[in-house]
């Protein structure tokens, strides 16, 4: 589970990122983390991992305070960022030993889920090859395998379906509902929306540093029955300012 209390952020040029927000991410559940650019998805994301302090209010991860007991909850997270920072001269197999160093990983047990993870992915083949010969979408996919070998209980996923191919992108959605089923916690941002209708069990939609919405996506139809019945139309209304401009253009949210 995920617990955010009060959770606030400014950056030292005064932009107030994230303002107070609270949530309760459940085992069992997918929960997507939607808003447009510049929202403070990623800021929020950047708390619960413990790579920026908030100012104010507290994160649990699987019970464990990131501030006060930081090694503790990263133990039991795997996180893949927005911008997946690989060390481009360590070949794929280098890069996932490490992993498996760092998160104490057995020898027989890495191999097993390097082997299974990399051909569910189709990369397998580029487990010899350097970091720096990848694609873009090889290397999300590496940083990903490195983040799930450890078999964290929660997943923390900032975008993560961008860049991958739609093969790539079905089997991780298909994983996420995998691991929600056996108990565990997915939490993902993401701005297309047709990903967030089709996996999430509940959502939440953040605009200005402020949740504007938290429920299943059956509530959020009921709450805003009057936007129409997609997601998209609900997320245009719920970010519109105040003259009626949708803060996202349905071709942006692609
Ligand atoms: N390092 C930083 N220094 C100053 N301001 C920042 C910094 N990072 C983010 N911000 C500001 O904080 C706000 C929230 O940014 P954040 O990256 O959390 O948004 P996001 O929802 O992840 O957006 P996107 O969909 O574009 O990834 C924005 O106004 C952004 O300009
Ligand atoms: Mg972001």
């Amino acid at each position: 589970m995920i617990s955010i209390q009060k959770v606030s952020k400014s950056y030292g040029n005064g932009v107030k990122a994230v303002d107070g927000i609270s949530l309760e991410v459940s085992p069992g559940e997918i929960f997507g983390f939607i808003g447009p650019n510049g929202a403070g998805k990623t800021t929020t994301i950047k708390m619960i991992t413990g790579i920026l302090h908030p100012d104010e209010g507290t994160i649990l991860v699987d019970g464990k305070d990131i501030v006060k007991e930081p090694i503790e909850a990263k133990l039991r997270f795997g996180f893949v960022p927005d911008d997946p920072n690989l060390f481009p001269r360590l070949k794929g197999i280098e890069y996932l030993n490490w992993i498996g160093d760092l998160y104490g990983v057995d020898q027989t047990t890495r191999r097993e889920r390097i082997v299974a993870l990399s051909e569910r992915f189709g990369l397998a083949k580029a487990m010899p090859d350097r970091i720096q010969s990848y694609s873009h979408g090889m290397r999300q996919k590496l940083v990903l395998l490195g983040a799930l070998l450890h078999e964290p209980p929660v997943w923390i996923l900032d975008e993560p379906m961008t860049g991958l191919d739609p093969r790539s992108s079905f089997e991780l959605k298909e994983m996420m509902r995998q691991h929600a089923d056996k108990g565990h916690t997915v939490f993902f941002s993401t701005h297309v929306l047709d990903v967030a209708e089709k996996v999430c069990d509940r959502v939440a939609i953040i605009d200005k540093g402020r949740i504007l919405f938290c429920g299943s996506i059956d509530q959020m139809r009921e709450h805003f029955a009057s936007a129409g019945s997609s997601l998209e139309s609900m997320f245009l209304e719920l970010t519109s300012d105040e003259n009626g401009n949708g803060g996202l253009s349905p071709d942006a949210a692609k």
